[in-house]
């Protein structure tokens, strides 16, 4: 496991197709490494209907669900990885709420955004779907700049 080979947390950031779009990707990758993360996998990507059905296979039942399919069919997204201590929870904290509404000035879609369907950025909720998620999008694994390992184990 991550945790006991000591390999700090590692949420999976993909920004979305409205950041993409509006030439967001710089000021998101500049918040990150501010705050002191390390970025250890980046990837320009168009995601298929099948990869974006597995990565929101929760969410199928929802009713937005086959509008947020198509927002993210709608451009390229940019797939970060992120390293560094807590950085799943405080990757979150970064990104304000769900609802840009919500989020406080000084988050990113505190800043930047105000449609809930289009909301700039995802952020793993959690280890475990950082996990998953980097195991999705970046099959080819991802090297650790703390460890200096080639591929994560995802066990
Ligand atoms: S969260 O972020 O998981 O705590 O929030 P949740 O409300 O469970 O949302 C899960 C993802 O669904 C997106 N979402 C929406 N998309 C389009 N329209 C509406 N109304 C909507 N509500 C929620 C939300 O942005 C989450 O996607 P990600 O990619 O994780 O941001």
């Amino acid at each position: 496991k991550l945790e006991e080979l000591g390999v700090p947390f590692k949420p999976d950031t993909p920004v979305k197709p409205d950041g993409v779009e509006r030439g967001l990707v710089g000021e998101i990758i500049k918040r990150f490494e501010s705050k002191g993360y390390k970025l250890v996998a980046l990837q320009l990507m168009h995601p298929t209907k099948e990869q974006l059905e597995e990565h929101y296979g929760d969410l199928k039942t929802k009713s937005f669900f086959p509008k947020l399919v198509a927002y993210m069919l709608s451009g390229p997204v940019v797939g970060m990885v992120w390293e560094g201590k807590d950085a799943v929870k405080t990757g979150r904290k970064l990104l304000g709420e769900t609802n840009p509404l919500n989020s406080a000035p000084g988050t990113i879609r505190g800043d930047f955004c105000i449609d809930v369907g289009k909301n700039l950025c995802h952020g793993s909720d959690a280890v475990e779907s950082a996990q998953k998620e980097i195991a999705l999008w970046f099959p080819q694994g991802v090297k650790s700049v703390a460890r200096g390992l080639d591929r994560l184990i995802y066990e």
